[in-house]
């Protein structure tokens, strides 16, 4: 008889963002005169930028013609894509990184949540608290969490890196030695980001200790800050020691297109073994690859002309987290991020719990946002708003939230 993996009965409740959403659903269902204004999922609004239009629009005319059809793609990525991300992304600034260490996939969020297969059901895992939660989720269906602690809404087996007002909401090193870190910067959900000598130290720890670092790097191109690293192989030994994610969702739009990718080093060993040849074989090497329109739609964000679209796209989206972050400090709000991350983190007004503020601001204001508990105990009484509305939308909502 099939038995269904038990260790998926062990994760509480929906998906945070499917939560919000039924809420929603119910609400508008409720109130169908309420014109409600989505701030929470961090999806983008504005529509692909022509430069890549246009490459997906040749590439889907090369399909229909028997010399240029493509079937699969190559278990890595054409190499077209991952040669002009080596030199782009890593060797332009100064990281030594090769077009063969690059695995192109479906996205950052099937990889951050894949990788975990490829090591040890033993494996402790680290995480920063409030944290996105694709990372847990993904462990604890894999087994390697423990057991779940209603009370504190924490498993057993994870160790947890406050991020709080207090540190600046960025991790200290844990005091137990994990084996797998996980680290998000710029942060989501707090929209932290930290300087390249604070990440170094990270770096050395985790060659220290033999630790792996899984490193999302998803919002990169937010950074506005010249000493904040745009990959963790900017650091000294990160070779050595850490596997980076990137995702193509938040800087070109393309939540739906689906295109990301993942760096493994060749040399990187957890103990004696080496991973790059187990990411190869990883379940999906062929379902998670991306089709080769959407890898020649990823080839033209790095064109001169898909540079300067994408720079105008982050530019406004980076205008509405102004918006928002002004907006809600002038009112009275404690608020931090949306500097380097399109992400502002905020203090929920008169101790109120995350969710309970979520439920006020759906009711009074109409708008959403996503409750900081939803990212982990040290969320609670936070709360995060997104940047990547419209620009008349996140004004809009800015204004009723600062009527209340
Ligand atoms: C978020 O809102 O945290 C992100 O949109 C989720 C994701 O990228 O998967």
């Amino acid at each position: 008889m099939a038995k269904a993996n038990e260790n998926y009965l062990k994760l509480p409740g929906s998906y945070l963002f499917s939560t919000i959403g039924k809420k929603v659903k119910e609400y508008q269902e409720a109130n169908p005169d309420a014109k409600i204004i989505r701030l929470g999922i961090g999806d983008v609004t504005q529509p692909i930028a022509p430069a890549i239009i246009s490459a997906m629009h040749s590439a889907v005319d090369e399909m229909a013609v028997k010399e240029t059809f493509k079937g699969y793609a190559p278990d890595l990525g054409y190499e077209f894509l991952r040669n002009v991300i080596a030199e782009e992304d890593y060797k332009s600034r100064g990281c030594d990184i090769s077009a063969d260490e690059i695995f192109v996939s479906d996205g950052a969020k099937s990889d951050c949540a894949n990788i975990q297969e490829i090591f040890s059901t033993d494996n402790k895992i680290a995480v920063c608290d409030p944290v996105y939660p694709v990372y847990v989720d993904s462990n604890v269906m894999a087994g390697r969490t423990g057991t779940y602690d209603k009370n504190t809404e924490t498993w057993s087996d994870v160790i947890y890196m406050p991020c709080t007002e207090e540190n600046g909401f960025a991790p200290q090193l844990p005091s137990v030695t994990p084996d797998l870190i996980y680290l998000c910067f710029p942060n989501n959900p707090t929209g932290s980001a930290i300087k390249k000598s604070e990440l170094q130290k990270w770096v050395d720890y985790a060659n220290k200790v033999g630790a792996i670092i899984l490193y999302d790097a998803a919002y990169e191109a937010y950074i506005s800050e010249d000493d904040v690293p745009h990959s963790i192989f900017e650091c000294d030994g990160a070779r050595g020691c850490a596997i980076e994610f990137r995702s193509f969702s938040k800087n070109a739009g393309f939540t739906g297109v689906r295109l990301g990718f993942t760096v493994i080093p060749k040399d990187l060993k957890a103990g004696d073994t080496p991973l790059h040849p187990l990411w190869a074989r990883r379940h999906g090497t062929k379902y998670n690859g991306a089709p080769y329109i959407v890898q020649k739609a990823g080839e033209a964000v790095y064109s001169r002309q898909g540079k300067k679209q994408l720079k105008e796209q982050v530019a406004y989206y980076m205008n509405n987290a102004k918006v928002i972050y002004e907006g809600l400090k002038d009112a009275g709000y404690s608020v931090s991020g949306g500097v380097n991350a399109p992400y502002i983190w905020l203090k929920a007004p008169n101790n109120m719990t995350s969710w309970d503020f979520f439920d006020f601001l759906l009711d009074k204001a109409h708008v959403v946002g996503t409750p900081g508990s939803g990212f982990g105990p040290s969320g609670e009484h936070f709360f995060r708003l997104t940047a990547f509305g419209t620009y008349e939308n996140t004004l809009e909502a800015i204004e009723r939230i600062r009527k209340l």
